[in-house]
């Protein structure tokens, strides 16, 4: 049986190690003026929903800065402040100020790996060789027959070096075109990045989810990457064209540990101290818990995109879980995440039964979890008709459409969902809006939305679940994965039969009853020994 992973008490823990963090994908969460696209008062007018309703702990608010929009906000081009689209500065302190009256917590979305084309440093970089931000960015000659300097691809597509002709030479943009990437080898682009940061924390934002973190450093030399001999997939899902090499110079070089000390230290000078949760995509338990840093002094939490990658089934989860579990460092604190807007949607991947398993499993693990707005409510991945598609990944990479999961929020059974009071909304609501809605969902006992409240309800009344030691259950039935939360003398057992048949579970002397279930005709049930599940069913019981 593994060891007991830490022995915690809530009150040693960080408010980002015991919260729950919402994703609040800013043009889909609520539009207030009627253009079709959401903006910060929308999340002002909701806060209830997420503190109360729901019972979320955090939001995370996607990129809401000036931006052309190239890829949705993550071309910024001033980090300093807001889109007309989504409000002004003024309207974003507002929304800090009500989530903090709620006792919600603000993460915003900070995108350090690149900027817009549009950015004033860009411009300025762009327009000569001996511009003092020249290198600010990262520019090089093409070879001699003019091919670009090296193989390094776009993830988006084609080659991730663009010649600009006004001074002949190329410049770096792993994503987009109208994406250059930043040079964060350069002392005063790193320092300027960092003051950046420093504004929002100024204003009272709480931590930052960082964007596409592995991209800042890079081979040094440049090198070419090897191509992709074997097909595997570079992360839980695949790229297309961008799987033809293996990664190893173009991103993670460990140059970026570096990067994340200075940003930790920074977030460390406020009181209480602020985080980040960093967006990487690595599935080596042991490599994803270096992030964490030697002394714990990295990024506060990577995320975790393990639970994407494997298998819905009892080895493939458990594996995710407690692999990472043995390869994290004393102290530190796993993320786990199930959905995004960069994923399809979690309920269409797993189906009604694994989406509702998965709600419990994120709710109950060790680790503080990032649930992704709708997924409350089961929303499915809409099928978006060609003339309404908008994201640039799928243009370029027909497949690989991102549009499908970000589609408005539904709040009401209305044509538009409640979202918008425009006929059309920026993406349309999806065709199952008229059942899968806050408004509905709320009066029916047996909805996606009331398992999440009761799940988080649990939760934030329990120590155990919110910052207990996890230890998984043995012996358990193959289409079984158990585990225990305990914190003091509390005792929780959570239970996942992701199989067809009903299974009966040893509970190793737990007795207590059912406090929360996927079927919820069993909650409220004692168990004194075996512990029965129905086919697919997921259980919370709490020791009494
Ligand atoms: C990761 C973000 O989640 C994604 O939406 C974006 O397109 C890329 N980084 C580039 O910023």
């Amino acid at each position: 049986m593994m060891e007991i992973a830490l022995l915690s008490d809530p009150d040693r823990h960080e408010w980002w190690q015991t919260a729950v963090v919402y994703q609040v994908y800013v043009r889909s969460f609520k539009d207030t003026t009627g253009n079709g696209v959401g903006d910060l008062q929308g999340i002002i007018d909701h806060m209830d929903y997420l503190s109360d309703t729901l019972g979320v702990d955090a939001i995370w608010i996607t990129p809401f800065y000036p931006s052309p929009m190239a890829d949705f906000g993550y071309d910024v081009s001033d980090y300093c402040d807001v889109h007309p689209l989504f409000g002004d500065l003024a309207t974003f302190d507002r929304l800090v100020a009500r989530a903090h009256d709620a006792g919600l917590k603000v993460l915003i979305d900070f995108v350090p790996n690149h900027s817009s084309d549009q950015h004033s440093w860009f411009i300025e970089s762009r327009s000569s060789r001996a511009n003092p931000r020249r290198d600010w960015y990262v520019w090089r000659d093409p070879k001699p027959d003019g091919s670009p300097p090296n193989n390094w691809l776009s993830v988006f597509g084609g080659s991730a070096w663009e010649l600009d002709e006004r001074t002949g030479q190329c410049y770096l943009h792993s994503f987009l075109k109208e994406q250059p990437d930043l040079n964060w080898q350069n002392p005063a682009l790193k320092a300027a990045m960092l003051d950046n940061m420093r504004f929002w924390l100024d204003r009272g934002v709480d931590g930052f989810r960082l964007d596409a973190v592995l991209f800042m450093m890079k081979d040094p030399h440049e090198r070419d990457n090897p191509l992709n001999r074997d097909g595997s997939l570079h992360m839980h899902k695949s790229l297309g064209a961008y799987e033809s090499q293996v990664h190893v110079h173009d991103q993670g070089h460990a140059d970026v540990h570096q990067v994340f000390r200075h940003m930790r230290a920074l977030l460390n000078e406020y009181e209480p101290a602020r985080m980040a949760l960093a967006e990487m995509h690595v599935f080596d338990w042991e490599r994803l818990a270096s992030y964490y840093g030697e002394d714990l002094d990295g990024v506060n939490m990577p995320a975790n995109f393990g639970l994407l990658k494997v298998p819905w089934t009892t080895s493939g989860v458990r594996e995710a879980v407690d692999g990472l579990e043995a390869a994290l460092p004393r102290g530190a604190w796993p993320n786990y995440v199930l959905g995004s807007h960069d994923d399809q949607r979690l309920a269409t991947r797993l189906g009604e039964h694994g989406s509702r398993q998965a709600a419990v499993l994120l709710l109950t693990l060790r680790g503080s979890p990032t649930l992704y707005y709708g997924d409350e409510l089961g929303m499915r991945e809409a099928d978006i008709p060609a003339h309404q598609q908008q994201d640039p990944w799928g243009m370029s990479e027909p497949g690989l459409s991102r549009d499908g999961c970000r589609t408005p929020m539904r709040w009401s059974p209305d044509a538009t969902a409640g979202f918008t009071a425009a006929e059309d909304p920026w993406l349309p609501v999806g065709s199952d809006h008229a059942t899968r809605n806050v408004e509905s969902q709320l009066s029916d006992p047996e909805s996606h939305l009331n398992l999440y409240r009761r799940l988080l309800s649990l939760r934030r009344n329990s120590a155990a679940l919110r910052g207990g030691a996890y230890r998984p259950l043995d012996p358990v039935p193959p289409e079984c994965f158990a585990f225990e939360r305990v914190e003091g003398s509390e005792r929780v057992l959570v239970a996942i039969n992701y199989s067809t048949k009903p299974v009966s579970v040893d509970t190793a002397g737990i007795t207590g009853r059912i406090a929360v279930s996927t079927e919820r005709a069993n909650e409220g049930i004692e168990i004194t020994g075996a512990l029965q599940l129905l086919p697919h069913e997921a259980v919370v019981v709490v020791e009494e």
